[in-house]
């Protein structure tokens, strides 16, 4: 809930200052955060966050699209507590420690066992990086070097490093580095138009047919496909029809191309279920899983393969078939042990039907809230992922510019309604906690309501 904006305390004035002098944001650009109101975070409370003059903030990215059980957990905080009086970290580079074993023991079972072998990491782009290059050496020790290319679907994100650059869509977030990425095919993602929230998709064949001519003459070439399954959150929140991954998998079968998904963002309860390719009926070849893997508490990933991706590897050591990569933080036991705190929560959420329940919520508050206004192009939601697209209610008259920042300044001005969000252009995604209650689902959507009506009529 907002509060009337008490004075900042000499606390908050003290860190604006070292942040203004030291600081560097992600994903931000500085001379902008530098002219607005900072906000330090101190305290999270379930789905709520706590900022340094004592406001609350509903957590509506669920702290980039990671946290599961919202912030300070009882019961990941004693996971978390019991593992560190026992061992805060020791690495995986040819050492052990049990809790790695017991997680990836679980996370086999994610895939019946279809994927039984996990290599751990600590980001997503790692989990990404690691199928990548995995799938890559796969085929020069079964003789089929020949095998390097990928392909990736338009509006795909896999990361920031430069294997998942190279294979993500070339737009605001990589063109800059171009000329470093290593060149790949993109098939174009089913078209869809969207009517009152409800996805139609006019052209799934159309999608299938333009990647199937890609593998009927690169096949020979091509490593691996890759995409992120149901929904791609970075692009927007946009969607596949139900069936489209399974197509995509029968495909790369008939073809011997190894199929990444990438569920970074979509497992572990974000559309309702565990992972989007089990619900699907997909068995990939690998499985790249992070964000929350670990709840939203811990840097930590992991990419799952098949026995028979692993039997390729072994060998004497002169044979040079050992796969050279690893992250100092690879398997942390802090963050193995919470993600299995985080499994056992998770579990009967979704079982119950809770998680479906508040997924319904969403769509009908975003419709409630969103359809037939003059200034929305287009909303949707799917599981606990949603997205409004701003345009100027008169659209022969003058567009919104770049500059005019519309998403950016309806996040800025959701922080005064007690929430805190990120935008896209000119567009809102809502991804909450998997945990967020009824009552919040209703606070999220309505504070991006006010916000929009506060800042559109003033543009
Ligand atoms: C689908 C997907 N893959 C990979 C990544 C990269 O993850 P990380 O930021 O942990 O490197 C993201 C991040 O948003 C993502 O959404």
């Amino acid at each position: 809930m907002s509060s009337a904006s008490p004075a900042p305390s000499r606390l908050t004035d003290a860190i604006d200052l070292a942040d203004s002098k030291h600081a560097w944001h992600p994903f931000t650009q500085m001379k902008e955060y530098q002219a607005n109101p900072r906000l330090h975070l101190v305290r999270g409370e379930g789905s709520w966050l706590i900022d340094s003059d004592g406001r609350r903030y509903l957590d509506g990215n669920a702290s980039v699209w990671t946290n599961v059980h919202g912030h300070n957990d009882p019961d990941l905080n004693a996971a978390l507590e019991k593992q560190l009086h026992q061992l805060a970290h020791v690495t995986l580079l040819g050492l052990n420690h049990p809790v790695a074993t017991e997680l990836a023991e679980e996370l086999a079972g994610l895939t019946n066992g279809l994927l039984p072998r996990c290599f751990f990491t600590d980001n997503g782009s790692n989990a990404v990086e690691v199928a990548l290059k995995l799938s890559f050496q796969f085929w020069q020790l079964t003789g089929r070097p020949e095998k390097r290319g990928v392909i990736s679907m338009s509006g795909a994100y896999h990361g920031d490093t430069f294997g998942t650059m190279s294979v993500g869509d070339n737009r605001t977030f990589h063109k800059r580095f171009s000329p470093w990425l290593f060149p790949s095919q993109m098939f174009e993602a089913p078209r869809h138009e969207e009517c009152a929230g409800k996805i139609k998709f006019s052209d799934a064949t159309q999608s299938l047919q333009a990647l199937e001519n890609i593998l009927k003459s690169q096949a020979s070439q091509t490593a691996s496909l890759i995409l992120e399954p149901r929904v791609q959150g970075a692009a927007g929140m946009h969607q596949q029809p139900a069936g489209f991954i399974k197509a995509v998998a029968q495909l790369c079968q008939q073809y011997d191309v190894h199929l990444i998904l990438d569920e970074v963002f979509t497992g572990f309860g974000r559309l309702g279920s565990l992972t989007a390719c089990t619900e699907e009926g997909v068995a990939p070849d690998f499985l790249c899983l992070a964000k929350g893997l670990a709840a939203g508490y811990l840097p930590l990933a992991a990419t799952l393969t098949s026995e028979k991706i692993y039997e390729a590897f072994q060998g004497e050591f002169s044979e040079g078939r050992t796969f050279f990569h690893g992250h100092t933080f690879s398997g942390n036991p802090l963050g193995c042990a919470v993600a299995l705190a985080s499994l056992k929560k998770l579990r009967p959420m979704i079982s119950s039907g809770q998680i479906a329940e508040r997924a319904q919520q969403l769509g009908d508050e975003i419709q409630k809230n969103f359809s037939d206004h003059p200034n929305i192009a287009s909303y949707r939601q799917y599981g606990l992922t949603g997205a409004v697209d701003f345009k100027p209610a008169d659209t022969s008259a003058k567009s919104w510019t770049v500059d005019m920042r519309v998403g950016y300044q309806i996040a800025l001005a959701a922080r005064r309604h007690g929430l805190v969000i990120r935008p896209l252009g000119d567009s809102i995604l809502f991804v909450p906690p998997i945990s967020i209650q009824s009552s919040e689902v209703t606070h999220l959507v309505q504070a991006v309501r006010r916000a929009m009506d506060d800042v559109i009529p003033n543009l």
